[in-house]
């Protein structure tokens, strides 16, 4: 149902009349004994069930392209056909490209450590430097954040708008403050927001190391490069050519994680050589060489259009459950103050914002009725939402059916915490 614009406009006795019917909506969905989770943005199975045929695909024939035998150590750098599928996705070249194991965000952890301590592409290490600062757009990634704080980086806010964060203060940060010595992005249909960058944004982005101290960093976590829902996809703006030309340094990440299987992929960073090759060095020291065999199945998979193929499955298998979020929401708050979301054209969330005040309470309700939802706060540094309202909806896991569920009940528990605010207003 929907309720009437603007609450504010209700009289007490409408509100409690509200209130009194829509704590019946809510105790019927806690009797249900629902257990259902829109948390975290895994692959559903049938999502991962589209690369089944990783299993047994090198019928016993390990040699890479080289010749070489992937069963054996070596290879820092990666497959170089595999090198060539990263490059390709980050939109750089595969000599500016690495491919590793299954986590990208073991590689921006791995960045993040090596700049700090010991310094990358001839930077000063940053924790030379005393305190240092990241900047963050928000809403965000919360292990983007949780990186930071495991290294002691101050996290410095920005907000992030429907082309990108915003680029003016950005700027005036870091023409205002010295110890700013990285920046966050997720440059493709962003998590949470789902937006991608504009190609102003990009060109600013790009030139931001004119700006900036020795040993700054843009963090280019392109998770999302071909996670399109619509029919047709975002265009990005190719960071690389434009960061070099500006003496920008950007580090770049993406993997197959949402691609493949998502526990058993492969990861990709690219960046200038010189820093390729200070995180090379480093990398050395810490393994041998990567999963060289699940690079080569890889490779095997998704060359020849295979890698389109199962984004087209993924799509298919998305698209309704995003469709289904859509619905729910425009169907109780379209037109309404109470509630604005975004509406993706690709990536894994629907980011919404209550009410201020309100996403604590919305959380625990529907924990409380039997929903998960990720706990306010987690899209923003140090769990703190200033105006507790963001909430980050992951809708590929669950089922379609519990989908609909869900937002059933997460509606419900919008409004219901809605109307106890009003009233509590007087
Ligand atoms: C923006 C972003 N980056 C990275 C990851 C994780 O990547 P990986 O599985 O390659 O470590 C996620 C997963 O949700 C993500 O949303």
């Amino acid at each position: 149902m929907q309720l009437p614009a603007p609450l504010s406009d209700c009289s007490p006795a409408q509100l409690q009349a509200l209130l009194a019917e829509l704590q019946r909506d809510y105790q019927a969905h806690c009797d249900a004994n629902l257990a259902l989770d829109l948390t975290r943005g895994k692959p559903s199975t049938e999502q991962l069930d589209l690369s089944d045929a990783l299993d047994g695909l090198l019928a016993g024939d390990y040699r890479a392209a080289d010749g070489s035998d992937c069963r054996n150590y070596g290879g820092l750098h990666g497959l170089a056909e595999l090198r060539a599928v990263g490059a390709e996705l980050l939109a750089t070249t595969p000599a500016q490209t690495i491919a590793g194991g299954s986590s990208s965000l073991t590689l921006m952890y791995f960045t993040l450590l090596f700049a700090n301590l010991f310094g990358l592409a001839g930077a000063p290490a940053w924790q030379s430097r005393g305190g240092v600062k990241i900047i963050c757009p928000v809403p965000g990634y919360d292990r983007h954040f949780a990186i930071c704080e495991r290294l002691g980086i101050e996290m410095v806010t920005v907000a992030m708008n429907s082309d990108g964060p915003d680029m003016d203060a950005v700027e005036q940060l870091l023409a205002s403050d010295p110890s700013i010595v990285g920046m966050w992005n997720v440059p493709k249909h962003s998590n949470p927001t789902g937006i991608t960058y504009s190609d102003a944004v990009v060109k600013r982005i790009a030139k931001l190391g004119q700006l900036a101290q020795p040993g700054f960093l843009v963090l280019w976590d392109n998770a999302y490069a071909v996670h399109d829902i619509a029919a047709s996809s975002d265009p990005l703006t190719a960071i690389a050519p434009l960061a070099e030309a500006a003496g920008t340094q950007v580090a770049q990440f993406a993997s197959t994680s949402k691609i493949t299987h998502a526990g058993a992929g492969v990861s990709f960073m690219a960046g200038s050589q010189a820093l390729i090759d200070s995180v090379v060095e480093q990398l050395g020291i810490a393994m041998i060489g990567p999963d060289k065999v699940n690079q080569l199945r890889h490779v095997a998979l998704l060359k020849e259009g295979g890698l389109a193929k199962i984004m087209d499955g993924h799509r298919a298998l998305l698209a309704p459950r995003f469709a289904a979020v859509e619905q729910a929401l425009a169907a109780h708050f379209s037109g309404s103050e109470l509630l604005r979301w975004t509406r993706p054209n690709g990536g894994y969330f629907v980011s919404v914002d209550t009410l201020a005040g309100l996403a604590s309470r919305v959380v625990a309700l529907a924990a409380a009725a039997g929903v998960k939802l990720t706990p306010a706060g987690a899209t923003f540094p140090y769990h703190r939402d200033p105006q507790d309202s963001n909430i980050r909806l992951a809708p590929s896991f669950p089922s379609l059916a519990d989908v609909e569920k869900t937002m059933q009940v997460f509606c419900c528990c919008v409004q219901l915490a809605s109307v106890e605010q009003q009233l509590a207003n007087g």
